[in-house]
């Protein structure tokens, strides 16, 4: 029996918004997360005689929607050298909506399965450039607390570090459920058209010293800084959506007039940020001591509003 692996997803603070390499996928840009602890995947692979399956929340998946991850599977197998027909199951703790990227923990969790499934010994870098294969984002999910992707210039040399896993800060993050429509841009068409934009090289040149300048704010313990940059690396990626040819944007209404009522809160001294990913909705910044009266704010302006509190999640767990 494999034992169930646990991966969390992680919320980037410096973006990754572009693909150097597709096929390997490597990025043109580092990126800095913090994994959270109220969002995961929980997966296992075993071998089987039957037709290969992948389950999803106990259901199993048809063809169409199995077909990423076998493909990611096939490639791992050919990698190693194996042939066999796999049962993948997978539960997703992390809401289907837009917004919240489920491939960073779905990958992760698929690339440690496998390992675990074959017993394959790795380090965590090796690990980390598995997951990266299969989805970005997923690479920084090994590691716990802050991890930063280092963008290489090769399968080898890009992969995530852990850079904090067991940071001091306080920092929470409010998962604001705004709209849950399924979102209509996948971050690899995003990517892939945000390129087109005047603005875009631009953009990849601060990737460096925002990336410096992020790592000072958490060794600083300086939420501040941190808020300030995240929030404005947010906005340099969906600016570049906007002056994309041809344009486009995440944004929905609602994801302004939350916007604004990040900025009310903070001009009334509620110190608050906002990052917004490749979906309408946005996740809040902030000290736990004004979580409650920024959920309540939250609350008395969007109706039906679903905000979740996450803190710093550990790295790939194993489960007994
Ligand atoms: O790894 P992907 O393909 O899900 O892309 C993730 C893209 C963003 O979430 C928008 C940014 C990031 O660095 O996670």
């Amino acid at each position: 029996m494999s034992k169930i692996v646990r991966a969390h997803t992680n919320i980037a603070l410096i973006k990754y918004w572009g693909k150097a390499n597709a096929e390997l996928r490597l990025p043109l840009m580092s990126s800095l997360s913090m994994t959270l602890d109220a969002f995961y995947t929980d997966t296992t692979i075993e071998k089987t005689n039957d037709d290969p399956a992948f389950y999803l929340n106990g259901k199993k998946q048809d063809s169409k929607q199995s077909q990423r991850v076998f493909s990611y599977l096939a490639k791992l197998q050919n990698k190693f050298g194996f042939h066999d027909n796999l049962i993948v199951k997978s539960v997703n703790h992390v809401p289907t909506s837009a917004g919240l990227a489920s491939s960073s923990s779905a990958f992760a969790a698929l690339a440690a399965a496998f390992c675990q499934c074959y017993n394959i010994q790795v380090d965590k870098k090796e690990l980390s450039r598995l997951a990266r294969s299969g989805s970005g984002s997923a690479c920084r999910s090994i590691f716990g607390g802050f991890s930063v992707w280092q963008k290489g210039d090769s399968d080898e040399s890009s992969y995530a570090y852990a850079l904090d896993e067991h940071p001091q800060m306080d920092l929470h993050l409010l998962a604001v459920e705004l709209n849950t429509k399924q979102k209509k841009i996948s971050s690899t068409s995003g990517m892939k058209e945000a390129q087109s934009s005047p603005f875009f090289n631009p953009w990849l040149e601060r990737n460096e010293s925002e990336l410096k300048q992020m790592i000072t704010a958490i060794k600083n313990n300086d939420f501040t800084a941190l808020g300030e940059l995240a929030e404005l690396n947010a906005n340099e990626m969906h600016a570049i959506n906007l002056t994309a040819q041809p344009e486009f944007t995440y944004f929905e209404p609602d994801t302004i007039r939350a916007i604004k009522l990040v900025e009310d809160l903070r001009k009334e001294g509620i110190e608050c940020y906002y990052t917004i990913d490749a979906g309408p909705n946005i996740k809040v910044l902030c000290r736990l001591r004004n979580s409650k009266e920024i959920v309540e704010r939250f609350k008395s302006v969007f109706n039906n509003v679903n905000i979740v509190i996450a803190n710093f999640g550990p790295g790939i767990t194993y489960l007994d």
